[in-house]
């Protein structure tokens, strides 16, 4: 059975003081009502990851970054390497989401670098994919994350499938309040799934697909009861422990 992750993306929020306490919020509520079928996750900018790590010690939330960079050190002024996220205890790692391949320009083969690189480092990428709206309109999305997952996943070795984690995050659902479906989210996970299991193998099946996209307390039931959403990767939602926690009762409900 695969576990539910909920994933907070905090994007380029929070400081030192509201990560000790954002944290320590949502380790409370896990660490009392704890569910071993249901993984919690939050991802702060880099500069807070210690802090994150050093609060959540000894709980069972997870810390994990938004990005990173493929090589292991150098001359690359500005980045930091998925070696270096392991070494001060991160488990996971977002790569590819729609605001790093719009603003800063990534493309699927440096998001198949980084890829292969947190794998290479034994941490968890969360890979994610999703068409805007203009693509959805023109019926064109599962031939958009076809070529998102073909591309990303070239020469990628997966022993592990429980450790690699997709997030399906339709570009026009982030940050707008408008979430999909459960139609459209029920719709697009099964496609997932069975592009994965057809390429993969039947161990795919171990793979998470979360749904990210304006997912909060008040829609997560109806798409988390979904057979092929296997958690969320929520954004603004995740910045209020009042939210972040309902969300994970609501998983535990499932789970
Ligand atoms: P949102 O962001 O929940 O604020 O829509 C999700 C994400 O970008 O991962």
């Amino acid at each position: 059975m695969r576990k539910l992750l909920i994933a907070g993306n905090w994007k380029m929020n929070t400081g030192l003081e509201e990560t000790s306490f954002l944290v320590s919020s949502i380790d409370e509520y896990k660490s009392t009502h704890d569910n071993k079928n249901v993984e919690v996750l939050v991802c702060p900018p880099y500069v807070n990851l210690i802090t994150a790590v050093d609060t959540a010690a000894g709980s069972p939330v997870k810390v994990g970054a938004q990005n990173c960079y493929y090589e292991d050190k150098g001359a690359f002024t500005g980045e930091i390497s998925a070696n270096m996220l392991r070494e001060i205890g991160c488990k996971y790692v977002i790569i590819g989401h729609s605001e790093r391949r719009e603003i800063f320009k990534e493309d699927d083969e440096l998001i198949n670098k980084k890829i292969v690189a947190v794998m290479n480092h034994k941490l968890t990428p969360i890979l994610c994919i999703g068409e805007k709206l203009e693509e959805r309109q023109a019926g064109n999305t599962n031939n958009i994350l076809e070529s998102q997952l073909e591309k990303a996943l070239q020469n990628v070795e997966i022993s592990d499938y429980s450790k690699f984690v997709i997030a399906y995050e339709p570009v026009w659902a982030i940050g707008t309040g408008i979430s999909a479906t459960t139609e459209q989210a029920n719709e697009t996970h099964n496609w997932i799934r069975n592009y994965l299991i057809g390429k993969l193998g039947a161990e795919a099946e171990d793979i998470r697909i979360l749904y990210g996209g304006s997912m909060n307390e008040m829609n997560a039931l109806e798409l988390l009861k979904l057979e092929n959403v296997d958690g969320g990767l929520i954004g603004g939602a995740s910045l209020k422990a009042s939210s972040f926690n309902q969300i994970i009762e609501i998983a535990n409900s499932v789970a």
